[in-house]
């Protein structure tokens, strides 16, 4: 053992020392980290294709980013909500511009985001004096770990021992419009579904089942809130995903990718919607933070480019060209699904997930995983296309192991 590798271990260490015991983590800490290169405590350098699971969208220490960060935190750091912040403003103006939304709500991340819509639709039908709150959510979803948010996920894992968790949420399955119907009745109030679900392996929704769920809202006067919590800002090639289906849903979240790395949640929503949200129905102290906006302003600015937006789905089938060529060369994968520069490979040797990525960390190569059998990619979407083939030469080093 030299050095370097006391290095980690110690940090490593201390870990499992002081942190509660809720996480699994790599036995290696990355200390430094540029565009999609990270270094850990003993100087290892790996590739990054798990984006810290759809998060850094623009790599990291991005110099536009780091800019935008730094010239606000020498302005303003943070007020409270008794007073507005010209960033939040901005941003909100700016999402609003890029989407179908009238208004915006910002919190620190997925989970609240999905708090807000979920509020926002129960507050809406309330306020329209109907007795609706059942909320359809699907199985094999997940939307957090808020006790609302593990309700609406399908995850007995995530549940077990947490109850009692908040009623009125019923789930039905993907792809599957007739198990919607099936539970649509006077009390629905909402539908909310991820365009893809990311942590089931990214599972695309069929376009024919989102028309179909868009229609189904439409008729049924329920609200259509879209999870794009991991699909939007670029993931899937569009803005955000529901681009991808041409229909527009009446509530969206987003976080992850939204602010690059910085937290950051929003709740975007059709004015008739927002406006049950009356004063002191709803907040959060540090959501609309100046600086964390004031970086979410220059990722959207740089993702929402066609031409940037463009080079995702080049990216995609490069990656994903090269995955099929080393699936077949080791006989690694069952499947590869992709949905812009977020791909999953379904591990022939079901269950081994979590071996392959420690090997993947041998090589140098950081990747996660989607459940017990999926391998995930969710790189930068800036992500040159020279740390595309090193992820792939360092992959199938790791694969041959
Ligand atoms: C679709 C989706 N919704 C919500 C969340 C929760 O986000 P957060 O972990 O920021 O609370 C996630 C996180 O993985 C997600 O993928």
């Amino acid at each position: 053992m030299n050095n370097d590798v006391d290095k980690n271990k110690q940090l490593r260490d201390l870990y499992d020392e002081v942190m509660l015991p809720n996480y699994a983590p790599a036995s290696f800490i990355p200390v430094e980290a540029s565009g999609s290169s990270v270094w850990d405590k003993n100087n290892k350098k790996y590739i990054d294709l798990g984006g810290g699971i759809a998060v850094t969208s623009l790599g990291h220490s991005n110099p536009e980013l780091i800019s935008a960060l730094n010239d606000q935190s020498k302005k303003l750091w943070h007020l409270s909500n008794y007073i507005a912040n010209e960033p939040a403003i901005n941003l909100a103006k700016q999402l609003i511009d890029l989407t179908f939304a009238d208004k915006v709500y910002f919190s620190n991340s997925g989970s609240e985001a999905n708090e807000a819509a979920i509020k926002m639709a129960r507050r809406y039908h309330h306020e329209s004096g109907s007795e609706r709150n059942e909320i359809i959510a699907f199985n094999n979803s997940f939307h957090g770990r808020s006790l609302l948010n593990i309700s609406l996920g399908a995850s007995d894992n995530h549940r077990k021992g947490f109850g009692p968790l908040p009623g009125g949420i019923l789930h039905a399955n993907y792809n599957d419009l007739s198990s919607v119907e099936e539970l649509i009745s006077n009390k629905t109030a909402a539908i909310i579904i991820e365009p893809v679900q990311g942590e089931a392996g990214v599972v695309a929704a069929e376009h024919e089942f989102m028309l179909g769920i868009r229609d189904l809202c439409t008729q049924n006067g329920i609200i259509l809130i879209m999870d794009e919590v991991q699909s939007g800002v670029g993931r899937m090639g569009h803005t955000f995903g529901y681009m991808a289906f041409d229909i527009e849903p009446d509530i969206l979240t987003s976080a992850k990718g939204l602010g690059g790395g910085i937290p950051i949640g929003a709740t975007l929503a059709k004015d008739k919607i927002a406006s049950a949200m009356n004063v002191g129905s709803h907040g959060s102290t540090f959501g609309g933070n100046p600086m964390a906006c004031a970086v979410a302003s220059k990722v959207l600015d740089i993702i929402s480019e066609p031409s940037f937006l463009d080079k995702v789905k080049e990216k995609e089938t490069l990656l994903v060209d090269h995955l099929e060529n080393i699936s077949r060369k080791h006989q690694a994968f069952s499947a590869i699904r992709s949905s812009g520069l977020w791909v999953g490979c379904e591990l022939r040797n079901h269950g081994e997930v979590n071996k392959l990525l420690d090997r993947c960390y041998e090589s140098g190569l950081i990747a996660v995983s989607a459940g017990p059998s999926t391998l995930r990619f969710a790189p930068a979407l800036n992500i040159s296309e020279d740390e595309i083939l090193e992820g792939i030469k360092r992959l199938e080093k790791a694969l041959s192991i």
